[in-house]
């Protein structure tokens, strides 16, 4: 007989020991079965509410008794019967663990063939296999929190966004692409022959474009489209909570952004976060901890020890200050006890970030002295080491770490080793949230490879006033109205005040070797737009994907995304990138080169 599945009377998640006696239909999974022998078969159904027990007995109804028996993990079944009460077999573990349903019908909507993976919290599997049959991945208990958690955290910015005010517009998918620094996805077009769309990297200047349109404070939840190499925190497209507001300065931006982040950590995760959040000028947190988005939830800081190393005996210290470099070092409490294969294992680790070496030396007490010890203690006489000592703040029982050379060198390793001690020494505290506003980014940065200054955020970003006049002399200490929000050690977002004012925009296309002509046919819409009134404006992208990664607990935004790419910015599931038939091609008037045909044709015989 046909349950109404369609009238299901609750989710699997949702019955207690009030309900017993009520008649209830449940549909969803097999999670698991259990035959008990002639009389009595249990099943765990599941839902996205989550689980509950089915009781089949011949007594209650052999034929569903029966049915129960020939059902499979995965099956999709409806069930009718009675709550009732699991006596002295409750389940603590469960929500539902008080009750089971008595099933006086069962009906089986679909079989399921056996899964490739065990489909419960803990999986075995490898990514690639769980990419592949992503469905199933996704019944999975963590996956199903995740995408509920993203869930919640999207619907809380929208309404923390909407009640202050923002309007939500669409921005074009198809569209001409802004630099942000990674490559474009091209789509070619066919109307157009020999021309190409790009796919939004992010939609910077349409934003900046509603502002000019008189639109005061906009926001969308935006998919970006990005062409770079990807780690755990990136992929090819994401999504932004893309924000912009009119008339406004930094602190303006800075306020509505954190409000909204301590809205959504309390409405999505139950988190309270006290704003206002702290703010750190950019310089110091490189100073500090070598870092443009430092974990503040330990300590650890770095610490400059130029001076003194530069009077030691060790010569690769006093050849990095000969040359101008820098010597930093950071303490570990406690770190003395690490074994030498500990330390020799960091010294191959660090080699392998780009450091020659790690140099490094203990502090102990001995006859009431605390001295330097093992490393390169030796090349530091007496007097010299109490000077380590006392600029380190050092303790008997803590080691020293060292890195010298470059300023951007030393930070890089530095800061590695930092991140690595800390979560190796179990040094980060849980359930601890360490917000914090980096401010004052240099404008550009000069590349080496190219001769050229280049911007750091994106090349709309006013300088700060008073840097202005020296934009062409001294390009490299002009700082920008630019501000990134981290939070333990993770950036979540992005944003900076624009410029508004034509004849400052060109000159900073100038400034990055970007031609009159060249400026007009790139951004001629921006610079048209830009003489009609443009107010002042600014505004912030944050990463929607992390913040979900974060408040979900996992170390990957994949875990947050229901579909996403492989590292290799494939997809397992629908074997996307894929070929196209050589019609679509000729439509688009592409024809392959002949090495890619060659790679193709390689790849086919191997295949
Ligand atoms: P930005 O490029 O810094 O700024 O991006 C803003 C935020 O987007 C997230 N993000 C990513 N998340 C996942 N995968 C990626 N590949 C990826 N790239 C970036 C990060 C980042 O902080 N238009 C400017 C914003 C502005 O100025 O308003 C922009 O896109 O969390």
């Amino acid at each position: 007989m046909a349950i109404a599945y369609n009238k299901r009377t609750c989710d699997c998640g949702t019955l207690r020991a009030a309900d017993v006696g009520r008649q209830v239909i449940l549909a969803g999974w097999v999670n698991n079965y259990r035959d008990h022998g002639d009389n009595l078969v249990f099943i765990d159904l599941r839902d996205r509410g989550g689980l509950t027990q089915c009781r089949f007995n011949v007594d209650t109804d052999p034929e569903a008794t029966k049915l129960a028996r020939t059902l499979r993990k995965e099956d999709c079944v409806a069930v009718r019967g009675e709550v009732i009460h699991r006596g002295e077999n409750v389940n603590p573990k469960l929500p539902t663990g008080e009750i089971e349903v008595s099933i006086q019908e069962v009906e089986v909507l679909n079989k399921s063939l056996t899964p490739p993976f065990e489909v419960a919290d803990h999986v075995e599997a490898n990514e690639d296999l769980r990419l592949k049959y992503r469905f199933l991945d996704l019944r999975r208990g963590p996956m199903q929190r995740a995408i509920i958690m993203r869930h919640k955290v999207t619907q809380a910015f929208r309404t923390f966004y909407y009640n202050e005010g923002f309007l939500d517009v669409e921005t074009p998918i198809l569209t001409k692409s802004t630099p942000e620094g990674a490559r474009d996805y091209l789509v070619p077009s066919r109307v157009w022959p020999g021309k190409f769309y790009a796919l939004p990297q992010s939609p910077q200047l349409f934003k900046q474009l509603l502002m000019m349109s008189g639109f005061d404070r906009y926001m969308q939840i935006a998919r970006c489209f990005r062409d770079e190499d990807l780690r755990a925190d990136r992929q090819p497209d994401f999504t932004q909570v893309d924000l912009e507001m009119a008339f406004v300065d930094v602190d303006n931006v800075l306020d509505v952004v954190e409000r909204s982040l301590a809205y959504v950590w309390k409405e999505a995760a139950g988190i309270e976060v006290p704003v206002p959040f702290r703010r750190m000028p950019y310089d110091e947190a490189m100073r500090d901890y070598g870092s443009d988005k430092p974990d503040l939830r330990y300590g650890m800081k770095l610490i400059d020890v130029t001076e003194v190393a530069g009077r030691s005996e060790f010569k690769v210290f006093r050849d990095a200050v000969e040359r101008g470099g820098v010597v930093k070092a950071i303490c570990l409490t406690g770190g003395g006890e690490m074994t030498r294969k500990e330390t020799d294992g960091l010294t191959v680790e660090i080699q392998g970030v780009g450091a020659g070496g790690l140099p490094l030396c203990k502090v102990v007490s001995e006859g009431g002295k605390t001295i330097l010890q093992t490393g390169i203690a030796k090349f530091f006489p007496e007097g010299l080491a109490g000077d380590l000592i006392a600029a380190m703040g050092a303790k008997p029982g803590d080691v020293i770490f060292f890195a010298a050379g470059r300023f951007g060198d030393v930070c890089k390793y530095l800061n590695w080793l930092r991140i690595t001690l800390a979560e190796r020494r179990k040094l980060v505290p849980a359930g601890k949230w360490e917000f914090l506003w980096v401010v004052d980014m240099p404008s550009f940065e000069w590349d080496e490879e190219s001769k050229q200054w280049i911007f750091l955020h994106h090349p709309f970003t006013m300088p700060r006033d008073e840097d202005l006049p020296r934009m062409e002399s001294d390009p490299g200490s002009v700082r920008a109205k630019c501000y990134d929000i981290v939070v333990n050690g993770v950036e979540l977002g992005s944003g900076s005040i624009r410029i508004h004012n034509r004849e400052v925009q060109s000159r900073l296309f100038r400034m990055l070797g970007i031609s009159d002509e060249e400026a007009m046919a790139k951004f001629v819409h921006l610079l048209t737009a830009l003489q009609y009134g443009a107010p002042p404006h600014g505004g912030l992208a944050l990463g929607l994907d992390r913040i979900a990664m974060l408040l979900s607990g996992t170390d990957s935004i994949r875990d947050v995304i229901a579909f996403p790419k492989t590292q290799r910015a494939f997809c397992p599931l629908t074997e996307c990138p894929s070929e196209v038939d050589a019609k679509q091609l000729r439509e688009l008037g592409i024809d392959l080169a002949p090495e890619v045909k060659a790679k193709r044709k390689a790849a086919e015989n191997e295949a």
